[in-house]
């Protein structure tokens, strides 16, 4: 790979080319960075459910495309106007910055910024791509980042720094998007009340995230649904209490909540399958007239019909991006629980690939006892 800091870099990217197709190891041209934006030479990325979605052509089918939203990496050069950020150092790219100054952010009640959105359309705020290939087509963004690159460039604003001296690397890749959407649904999202009820759909890293989320704030009872038994385990070490199976049993998922707490179900339930019939169990399961359902399980078939009869019953229903976390005011607080070790995220790394090897990892997602990849540059 070609380097230099005042000039296009040609580097190596997994390329998607068409909706589920196999990706392919390709050179690209990452651009320098306009105007408030840095380039970042990638040291470690992770895989999250939400990029196989992608891979599909899920929510948006665009391609050729460079995937990939969660991943840690050095400044390699800084566009005009950066402030605050400078060459060497490390940083953690974002899908979602905080202006702090939109009513959204000015609200305290949302991490959906108006200045700094999460975008769907693979291009950076300006409408424009900062890489390329085969001399110019062009290629986009996982929403404005692209961690599956050697290189990549973002506005300043969706970079975070990190000391690593502190935050083992791999695990800051984590922070990026699963792990930090379930710990935050817990926290910016809803709040758990001491001694509430709680129901995970679904124990990967999002799922997780939650489970620790829930018991940090007193959770007394937090039931884990998973169909991989393998994901008792590793629930119990977040501090999940009781776990279920359903291929175990015949009833319904709601059935079977209700069932370990005294016919009522539970306090909050957070979809984390993406399976949209998951949803109205999650409704189901959740208490008559004071239930709240989280839901953050991204899937495809999310727009289809859905029998809200049961959530007329007085009970709330909450979407979530990235756990409500606010990547200015939020993180830094989840980001120095982690570095005190008072989160252990090693029990949540499974895997270690190089890019080369991606489309393995791909096929890796489908062992049971894979729950995250981190792909070491
Ligand atoms: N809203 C957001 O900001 C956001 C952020 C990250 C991920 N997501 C979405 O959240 C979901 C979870 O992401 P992840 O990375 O943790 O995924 P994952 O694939 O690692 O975990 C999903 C878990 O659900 C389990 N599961 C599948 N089918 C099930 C069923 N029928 N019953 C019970 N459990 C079942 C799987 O065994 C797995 O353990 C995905 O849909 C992802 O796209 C949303
Ligand atoms: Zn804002
Ligand atoms: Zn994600």
């Amino acid at each position: 790979m070609e380097s230099s800091n005042s000039k296009v870099i040609t580097c190596k990217a997994a390329v998607v080319w068409k909706a589920g197709e196999r990706l392919t190891i390709e050179d690209i041209q990452v651009d320098l960075p306009k105007s408030n934006e840095v380039r970042i030479k990638m040291l470690f990325a992770s895989l999250c459910h939400s990029d196989i979605l992608g891979l599909n052509g899920n929510p948006i089918p665009i391609f050729p495309r460079v995937l990939g939203h969660e991943g840690v990496g050095m400044i390699e050069s800084v566009g005009e106007s950066v402030k605050n950020l400078k060459k060497g150092d490390i940083v953690m790219p974002l899908y979602l910055g905080e202006c702090k100054e939109c009513p959204n952010c000015k609200s305290g009640r949302s991490n959906l910024c108006h200045k700094y959105p999460m975008t769907l359309s693979g291009l950076m705020l300006d409408g424009t791509s900062r890489m390329s290939i085969q001399g110019g087509q062009v290629l986009y963004h996982s929403f404005s980042c692209s961690t599956w690159s050697e290189y990549t460039v973002i506005n300043a604003n969706y970079v975070i720094k990190v000391d690593p001296q502190k935050i083992s690397l791999p695990h800051a890749s984590l922070l990026c998007c699963g792990f930090t959407t379930g710990y935050g649904a817990t926290w910016r999202e809803v709040h758990i009340e001491k001694g509430s009820t709680v129901a995970v759909l679904g124990l990967g890293a999002v799922g997780f995230g939650v489970v620790e989320g829930a018991r940090s704030q007193g959770a007394s009872k937090i039931i884990g649904v998973d169909i991989n038994e393998l994901k008792r385990g590793k629930g119990e070490a977040f501090g999940m209490t009781d776990f279920i199976n359903p291929k175990d049993n015949g009833t319904s998922i709601s059935e079977m909540i209700k069932g370990v707490t005294g016919g009522l179900g539970v306090d909050y339930v957070f979809e984390c399958t993406g399976i949209p019939s998951m949803l109205n169990e999650a409704i189901d399961a959740s208490k008559l007239g004071i239930g709240t359902i989280v839901l953050i399980g991204a899937g495809n078939g999310l727009t289809r019909e859905f029998n809200l009869v049961p959530l007329l019953c007085g009970r709330t229903l909450k979407g979530s991006i990235y756990g409500g976390i606010r990547l200015h005011s939020d993180l830094p607080s989840l980001l120095h629980r982690c570095a005190k070790k008072e989160i252990q995220l090693d029990e949540l790394i499974t895997h270690e690939i190089s890019l080369t090897e991606i489309n393995q990892s791909i096929e890796l997602l489908k062992n049971p006892h894979c729950v995250k990849i981190i792909i070491n540059f």
